[in-house]
């Protein structure tokens, strides 16, 4: 017996490494699951890595036209949702804020912040009551650095978009809350590091490792179990939380 069993989950981002890791645990926990990302190629592939046990939708999640697309696909192809995870992200340029390019500020808040929103607006009617929203921030949703304007701005915007829609879903017992992975061993945090070492003239990942109290990045497959906890009816008095998931970061 599941603790997901017979409930409709949808993943945005879901072609990407912490998606496609907490679908991984949805399908194994007995959920049906529609993956969404504008990646059709890492769709089809994340499709076959789940052995053809979710449903694949295409769709860029900022565009509010596409995203009641891909809700009412969920609706429809697998009926009425009782997990949303609104999970897909970008992480910027890292510079600082006097040379900052203006297209690049509106497209992290597009994918991460109106994306959220746009998922809470045309999700919400299309759920179950009972249900659980899971918004995917950052340990600089809490915390900030410097080069990081957009994306440490869309992080903790998100925290503020939850913690109004947890209060307006509550009396459907519709919980909302952020989980806040801090550095991932994964390629989207390889190339943030990437960038970061030429910021800061030495090794990034080291770098990161020495700050965090435990010592090391976290594994997709972590970040997945903390997610599922908050899906699921485990965290059945968790609502309006952030979820800190960065081995001590935000210390
Ligand atoms: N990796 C980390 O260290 C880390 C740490 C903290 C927070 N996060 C956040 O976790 C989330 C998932 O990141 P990840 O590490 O799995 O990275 P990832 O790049 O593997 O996955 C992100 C996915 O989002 C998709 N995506 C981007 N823009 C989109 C759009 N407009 N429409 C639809 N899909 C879109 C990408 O195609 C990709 O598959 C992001 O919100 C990211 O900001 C990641």
């Amino acid at each position: 017996m599941g603790v997901l069993d017979g409930k409709i989950a949808v993943v945005t981002g879901g072609a990407g490494s912490l998606g496609l890791a907490s679908a991984r645990r949805f399908v194994a926990e007995g959920a049906r699951v529609l993956l969404v990302d504008r990646d059709e190629a890492g769709l089809r592939a994340a499709a076959a890595a789940l052995g053809g046990r979710a449903e694949t939708f295409a769709a860029d999640v900022a565009d509010a036209t596409a995203a009641r697309a891909y809700l009412d696909a969920a609706a429809t192809r697998l009926g009425a949702i009782d997990v949303l995870f609104s999970n897909a992200g970008i992480s910027g340029a890292i510079r600082p804020v006097t040379d900052y390019p203006e297209d690049v500020f509106d497209a992290v808040m597009a994918v991460n912040v109106r994306a959220s929103f746009l998922a809470c607006k045309y999700g919400l009617p299309r759920m179950r009551d009972g249900g659980s929203i899971v918004i995917t921030s950052s340990v600089v949703g809490v915390t900030a650095d410097p080069g990081i304007a957009a994306y440490a701005t869309a992080k903790h915007a998100v925290i503020g978009l939850m913690r109004v829609v947890a209060k307006e879903a509550a009396p459907r017992r519709i919980r909302v809350n952020v989980i806040a992975p801090g550095p991932i061993d994964n390629g989207f945090q390889r190339e943030v590091e990437k960038g970061l070492s030429g910021a800061i003239g030495r090794d990034a990942t080291a770098f990161l490792d020495g700050i965090i109290p435990l010592g090391r990045h976290g594994r997709a497959e972590e970040i997945a179990e903390t997610v599922l906890h908050l899906a699921s009816d485990r965290s059945s008095f968790t609502t309006g939380s952030v979820i800190m998931a960065d081995g001590g970061m935000h210390i």
